[in-house]
């Protein structure tokens, strides 16, 4: 049999476990919760603030599924990181291994040949670099979800409450505190729904969307076209047969389609509500 299948092929490449699946899915939905509100109570002074405000059931309850959609966005990382504890014990022995392993998410010497090699390939200047399984811009997005926590949940939860931070920090820092909750929060708004949906689904590679986070599962000629490095290692090891599953029938397919589009649109129409408050309205 080939191992070049067509995308119909009814077996994939496995890329992404259940729970890796699940945990993106959550994310999505509570970020663009998050997105929604936030610049809700941001820009609250635009007509389409206050639509908006209406279907959540005004300002206030705005602000309640704010913080409902951080708690999801905390449970969501507290659960990555036990999952990353239970793969060290079970696969990699150590945190040493896992953190500078072969599969790392840590950045090394390969990406920034790869981050070289991919800008002389987009001047033509070089064929397209041989990606690994994870590439750096994947890397780059891992990472700034870890920053985006730090800066974005722990401002968020001195505006959440603000009587037992005052305990032993000045009022001011408050303020402070707000600005760069909203300052970060509009950039990693404005950072996910443009460079991260390009990167993942409307490089000329994948568009218009790659299903393979919800799906958890590729074609074996994407694997092999996408990430080359990772496909040779396997092959060459002897692995790939591990890593075929079946595919989903169409009717799942279509309905994950669905809701990829949902997320996408949602956060494109923000975009363009964002950029038009920035430029006509903002105060
Ligand atoms: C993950 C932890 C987070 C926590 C604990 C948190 C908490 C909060 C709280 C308590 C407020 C004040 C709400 C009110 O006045 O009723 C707020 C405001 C806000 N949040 Fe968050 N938030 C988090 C994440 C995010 C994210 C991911 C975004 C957007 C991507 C975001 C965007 C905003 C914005 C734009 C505001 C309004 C700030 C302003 O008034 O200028 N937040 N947040």
């Amino acid at each position: 049999m080939s191992e070049i299948r067509t995308p119909r092929s009814p077996r994939q490449f496995q890329r992404f476990t259940r729970l890796e699946r699940l945990l993106h899915i959550l994310m999505i939905v509570s970020f663009i919760s998050l997105a929604l509100t936030g610049m809700t109570l941001k820009f609250s002074y635009t007509g389409w603030a206050v639509i908006l405000s209406h279907i959540f059931g005004g300002f206030e309850f705005a602000g309640y599924i704010h913080r409902a959609a951080a708690s999801i966005m905390f449970g969501i990382f507290v659960a990555h990181i036990y999952d990353l504890s239970i793969t060290k014990r079970r696969e990699y022995g150590s945190w040493k291994a896992l953190l500078f392993g072969e599969y790392s998410m840590i950045p090394n010497g390969k990406d920034w040949q790869d981050l070289k090699g991919s800008l002389k390939w987009f001047l033509g200047k070089g064929p397209r670099p041989q990606y690994g399984r994870w590439t750096y811009w994947e890397k780059f997005d891992y990472f700034a979800v870890f920053w985006g926590i730090f800066v974005i949940g722990s401002t968020g939860l001195t505006l959440w409450f603000p009587e037992f931070f005052t305990n032993f920090m000045p009022g001011w820092m408050l303020n402070v505190a707000t600005i760069i909750h909203s300052d970060e929060a509009l950039l990693a708004t404005g950072f996910i729904f443009t460079v991260h949906f390009f990167n993942t689904h409307l490089r000329p590679e994948k568009f218009p969307m790659d299903l393979v986070v919800f799906t958890g599962r590729m074609p074996l000629h994407e694997l092999k076209m996408d990430k080359p490095e990772e496909y040779d290692k396997l092959k060459k090891a002897g692995q790939l047969e591990e890593f075929m599953v079946e595919a989903y029938p169409p009717v799942v397919e279509r309905a994950i389609r669905i809701f990829g589009w949902t997320a996408l649109v949602t956060g494109f129409s923000m975009v363009i509500w964002i950029v038009y408050a920035m430029i006509f309205t903002y105060r």
